[in-house]
């Protein structure tokens, strides 16, 4: 991650080796229009008595959000060059605009030792604390490579971003930069977990690594083993896993500030890779799942970006960690479970794994009697089906808690929209012919079959919230502030529902 600094000096006097500035589109049809420039760039422009609306005439760059140009300052300022970066129009640029325009830079970048910028200030009516850390995020979430297993990885070279600002925004813009780092950091922890090949991060690994990431955080670990598992009855857990020559694993996580004046639990699935087990996957489905403990993953970086952000509440992390493999061990289509608390499950369908680890975790969560749980999961193809790549589902059984959730994930780019749980309609068709539930009941409505499979497992009372992140984990193109592969989503969201509430 490149590091940050906040100068007040002008950006015109900056030696950094590009000076990345913000340009909106103009607001009418017309091509021949010339663009505007953004607040920082205008004042660069002004002072260097450069003419970049000139520079810019004729070039076809149209400014919209995230196009760059790259214009050679020709001696006109003591930097080299300015990377020019499109806003949209004006009235219409959002956080998520800045975080695109962000990663374009950072990309545009990827050469460059430094750069320098005030485009935190390019929009008119938001807040300037949201809007520097939403162009912090994207320049972060922009510059992430993995390439720990390339032999000869190409080096991203952006070292160091100074932001300029007024004198007296130089302090909050400091602490917005620490929070950032968090933010992002959490998110890329998330993408690194994820985008790791499956045979490196099986459970036992998986839950090493986790204690590892945490250990110099005033988090406490608790890992739960196969005999763990089964002197505890977690027998959704250890039914998934038993198919695998490596065990599963529970991983409970405790962040427990003083003074703090509520309990979250987070709830993740972790299948490290999913095979589908004895209900085998189609190989071209299986080809992205090792995307299936996305979940856990965000649990698990969520907890830590709270415990560095000291936020005042207490939070509990459970990461369910198997590997869903087909094996003459494995569970058999039609076996019955019994899951911790007691309650019975027939498999109808081992592929339909994720509900069966989670439930354990959530009758784990439940007796730690927090004030909310919410889970977070790979877990329907349904969802992918009904909102594709781009939008999360949120599932809940309280409406404060659906919004307050649904709100930051749109407040932080990652947006979800609710699904009902339509107990009423759909409520009976969990019920099992020979056992208490089925995991499975077929293909229609399966994102909300699942919802209420989970909620059978939730503590009465509690309120909760089901993330289903199927669709929104990985990205097949990339593009923006995502690189293809995992996305981190919805890490950022749930650190700032926290911080919210
Ligand atoms: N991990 C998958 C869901 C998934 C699909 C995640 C595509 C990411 C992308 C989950 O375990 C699964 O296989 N679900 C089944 C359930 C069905 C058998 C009831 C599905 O959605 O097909
Ligand atoms: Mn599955
Ligand atoms: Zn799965």
């Amino acid at each position: 991650m490149p590091t940050f600094d906040v100068a007040t000096t002008p950006l015109a006097t900056s030696e950094a080796a590009l000076l990345v500035v913000g340009v909106y589109a103009p607001a009418s049809e017309e091509r021949t229009d010339p663009p505007e420039l953004a607040p920082g760039a205008a004042a660069l422009a002004e002072a260097a008595g450069f003419d970049l609306v000139a520079e810019l005439t004729g070039t076809g760059f149209d400014a919209s959000p995230g196009a760059t140009l790259r214009v050679p300052t020709r001696g006109a300022l003591p930097s080299p060059a300015l990377l020019v970066v499109g806003l949209g129009t004006r009235e219409k640029v959002t956080l998520d605009h800045l975080r695109r325009a962000g990663a374009a830079a950072a990309n545009a970048a990827e050469r460059v030792p430094s750069i320098a910028t005030a485009m935190q200030t390019a929009i008119d009516d938001a807040d300037p604390t949201d809007a520097a850390q939403a162009l912090i995020e994207g320049l972060h979430l922009g510059s992430y490579r993995f390439s720990a297993y390339r032999t000869d990885p190409s080096p991203f070279e952006l070292a160091s971003v100074s932001l300029h600002a007024e004198e007296g925004d130089a302090d909050g813009l400091r602490t917005t930069i620490e929070v950032a780092a968090i933010t992002a950091g959490a998110a890329l922890l998330a993408r690194d977990l994820v985008n790791i090949p499956p045979h490196d991060k099986r459970p036992p690994a998986l839950a090493d690594r986790a204690v590892a990431e945490v250990a110099d955080l005033p988090i406490t670990t608790r890992v739960f083993d196969e005999a763990a598992l089964a002197e505890g009855g977690y027998g959704g857990i250890l039914g998934v896993g038993q198919g695998s020559s490596e065990p599963p694993r529970l991983v409970e996580l405790t962040y427990a500030p003083e003074g703090a004046t509520r309990h979250v639990a987070l709830v993740g699935k972790g299948i490290t890779f999913d095979t589908g087990g004895i209900s085998l996957k189609p190989s071209q489905a299986m080809e992205t799942m090792k995307t299936d403990m996305a979940g856990a993953a965000t649990v698990l970086a969520v907890i830590k970006a709270a415990a560095q952000l000291e936020l005042p509440v207490k939070i509990t992390a459970l990461m369910a960690l198997a590997e869903n493999m087909p094996s003459g061990t494995a569970t058999r289509v039609s076996d019955v479970l019994t899951m911790k608390g007691g309650t019975t499950v027939e498999v109808i369908n081992t592929d339909a794994e994720g509900r069966l680890v989670l439930g354990d975790a959530l009758v784990h969560a439940s007796e730690l009697e927090p004030d909310a749980i919410v889970d977070v999961a790979t877990l329907t193809g349904a969802a992918v089906v009904a909102l594709g790549d781009k939008l999360g589902v949120v599932i809940a059984s309280d409406d404060e808690l659906a919004t307050a959730i649904t709100d930051a994930t749109v407040f932080s780019g990652e947006p979800h929209w609710r699904l009902p749980l339509a107990a009423e309609q759909y409520g009976e068709r969990i019920e099992g012919a020979i056992a208490d539930l089925k995991n499975s009941g077929g293909r229609e409505a399966g994102t909300i079959f699942a919802g209420l499979f989970l909620h059978r497992f939730v503590g009465e009372g509690i309120p909760w919230a089901h993330l289903d992140i199927a669709g929104i984990a990985w990205s097949n193109n990339g593009g923006g502030y995502l690189s293809k592969g995992a996305t981190g989503s919805p890490v950022r969201s749930l650190v700032s529902w926290l911080r919210a509430s």
